[in-house]
């Protein structure tokens, strides 16, 4: 899309954040959140991502989208191609026609899934090397992620989510490199355990007490890693791999459910994500 080697992310101010439904455990409207707190939080991420050297292209926030914030919701990008996402609640409906007039100003390829199926994006497809590792159950369809495989052309390993608060894959797997990952077992199905263990030689396993700060869902660029704070013992297993850590207070976003990750989508792809960050 263009010629920048420089990775590129998209992300949303959180002029709008807050909790104004509940469709996830960590959801409350009655405790809410700060939004001042959840501004400079999220200006935080941004700043350390720029600093890192990342491209950041910038959403128009919308009054009445709270979730917007969450750009790894917005679809998969592949290539020059963006898959938008179709959400399962409603109060996140609203936001598949703005990611799709982002992607469209950008030139991407829209691809629409078949109408009825549910897929949230980059929030439940991540590619470790080659293949695509797709969570469902709580928010996208196997089928949507079946379909997506043809359709791209390429592998997809679906793995059944069985914890509700680890309701997207982001929230418990994250790909490091091609062969390299971070995960959460008890987010999964033995069946998603083995074939996670089956297909990626190294894997860092997180601890429960460390999974609820949300530390699978970390932005990798190159061989940094951005996490929020909480997870002393992750940290020291990314630094002994050779990763570079660096821990925010995402507090405010866990609240909704969401931590780093969720708050950014690679827009040269996550396959490039990846396979950049084993340079
Ligand atoms: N409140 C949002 C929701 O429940 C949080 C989304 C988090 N996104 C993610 N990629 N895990 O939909």
């Amino acid at each position: 899309m263009t010629d920048s080697q420089k990775p590129r992310i998209l992300m949303c101010p959180a002029d709008y954040f807050g909790i104004e439904y509940e469709i996830n455990p960590w959801m409350s409207v009655q405790k809410g959140t700060d939004p001042e707190r959840s501004s400079a939080q999220w200006k935080a991420l941004h700043q350390t991502l720029v600093d890192l050297g990342v491209e950041i292209d910038l959403m128009e926030p919308v009054k009445g989208l709270p979730d917007l914030v969450f750009t790894a919701n917005a679809g998969l990008v592949y290539h020059d191609l963006f898959i938008p996402s179709r959400f399962r609640y409603k109060v996140r409906q609203g936001e598949t026609p703005r990611f799709e007039e982002w992607a469209r100003s950008r030139g991407f390829r829209i691809v629409e899934l078949p109408a009825g199926e549910n897929f949230e994006g980059a929030g439940d497809a991540l590619f470790c090397g080659d293949a695509l590792f797709a969570g469902y159950r709580f928010r996208s369809d196997v089928q949507s992620h079946q379909w997506i495989g043809e359709r791209l052309g390429v592998e997809v390993l679906p793995m059944e989510l069985i914890d509700p608060r680890f309701y997207h894959l982001d929230t418990c797997f994250c790909p490091l490199a091609p062969g390299v990952a971070v995960y959460y077992p008890g987010a999964f199905d033995e069946y998603g355990r083995s074939v996670i263990l089956d297909r990626i030689p190294t894997l860092i396993e997180v601890r429960a007490e460390e999974a609820v700060f949300f530390s699978c869902n970390a932005v990798v660029v190159g061989s940094t890693v951005v996490l929020n704070q909480g997870a002393p013992k992750l940290t020291a297993d990314l630094e002994r791999l050779g990763y570079q850590t660096r821990a925010l207070d995402l507090s405010e976003f866990i609240k909704s459910g969401g931590s780093a990750k969720c708050l950014t989508l690679r827009i040269d792809g996550e396959e490039a994500a990846n396979w950049k960050s084993a340079a």
